[in-house]
């Protein structure tokens, strides 16, 4: 098969279109043959040699979301049939021509959607589903806010969070990028760079604050974060851009009964994603259909030209998922 591999850590040019052998599959497994995966966050910090894959996982191909048509199913596979078109979150090796991966974590390609559209949407849909709505417990009715509301994760929960009975806030770098979130439904984007987000989240909620932050930056984000949660709020953490190392008022914590929680999809179990792909089919997937929400494509990429893809993922110029497409 085809793959776009790691040749050494380092800059976007260490990507390279080679030839790999198939990935065998385990019985409880599909093999796919891939047609389009997502490209997310963590396949930069995977190719810059700071995100070790998983055990198990494929050691050099980068990619955690593909869609595609099952070629393949091991023995215990009761689903899925040769010639179901899938989308799944996989544990590695999405950027290739053929990925295995356990029938759990396939969802079927949403109607009338292209293999494009379904690429772009299984990691940052379980990452959001079990961040904000199983970690952060986010009730019909409550508030949300989203820090890097224009990338990929950002899209998502703006939507989810939307559709299922949220007010939604968010933070981006950028007016064109505010303008985007609040499109997707976000009720106010607030550009970090020109406005303070702990004062506007105090003005719109008449400093009440708002029940959960979706949090990927970290650093000196955290105090005012705390500061921006209601009583009862919770902070859920997916990365810390801007560092790990982070002040706490504990009284403050204490005061407003906080909970802090975060964690880290891609090395949880089986059963656990295929858990998460359940809620999205039951509670998403119809959403999906009926267009209350829409996969955001900002550019797709031949595996030829996957280092160009990297490339634009680092300027930070994207709205919503990049996806590389494997023509046949
Ligand atoms: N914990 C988990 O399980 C998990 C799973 C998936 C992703 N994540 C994390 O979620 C975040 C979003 O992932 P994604 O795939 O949606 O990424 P993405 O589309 O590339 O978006 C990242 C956005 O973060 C903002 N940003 C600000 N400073 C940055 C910096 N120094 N480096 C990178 N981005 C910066 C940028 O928007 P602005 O211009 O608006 O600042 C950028 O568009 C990533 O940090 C990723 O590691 C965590």
């Amino acid at each position: 098969m085809k793959a776009v591999v790691i040749t050494h850590p380092g800059g976007p040019e260490v990507l390279q279109l080679m030839e790999r052998p198939r990935p065998s599959f385990a019985a409880n497994e599909v093999l796919v043959k891939v047609a389009a995966a997502g490209i997310s966050r963590p396949d930069i910090f995977q190719r810059k040699g700071n995100y070790p894959p998983p055990a198990g996982a494929p050691e050099d191909i980068p990619g955690l979301e593909i869609a595609g048509t099952v070629v393949e199913t091991g023995a215990d596979v009761i689903r899925w049939q040769t010639g179901d078109k899938v989308c799944a979150l996989v544990y590695g090796g999405g950027y290739a021509t053929y990925c295995s991966v356990p029938e759990g974590q396939c969802l079927p390609v949403p109607d009338s959607f292209t293999f494009i559209e379904a690429a772009s949407l299984p990691e940052t849909f379980f990452t959001v589903w079990t961040n904000v709505f199983d970690q952060g417990k986010l009730q019909p009715g409550e508030s949300l806010l989203v820090h890097g509301g224009s990338s990929g994760i950002g899209v998502a929960a703006i939507q989810m969070a939307t559709a299922l009975g949220s007010t939604v806030y968010a933070t981006a770098g950028s007016d064109e990028k505010c303008k985007f979130c609040e499109e997707l439904g976000a009720a106010k984007a607030i550009n970090y760079n020109t406005e303070d987000f702990t004062a506007t989240i105090a003005r719109l909620t008449n400093n009440r604050g708002v029940d959960v932050i979706l949090d990927m930056v970290g650093g000196n984000y955290t105090p005012c974060n705390l500061q921006s949660l209601a009583d009862e709020g919770r902070l859920v953490m997916i990365n810390a851009i801007k560092g790990k190392d982070v002040q706490v008022d504990l009284s403050l914590v204490m005061r407003k009964r906080l909970i802090i929680t975060g964690s880290m999809l891609r090395s949880r179990e089986i059963a656990f994603k295929s858990a998460i792909a359940r809620n999205l089919e039951k509670r998403i997937w119809p959403l999906l259909a009926s267009k209350k929400i829409k996969p955001v494509v900002y550019s797709v990429f031949t595996a030829l030209h996957a280092a160009n893809a990297h490339q634009l993922m680092e300027r930070n110029d994207h709205i919503g998922k990049l996806v590389l497409r494997f023509d046949s």
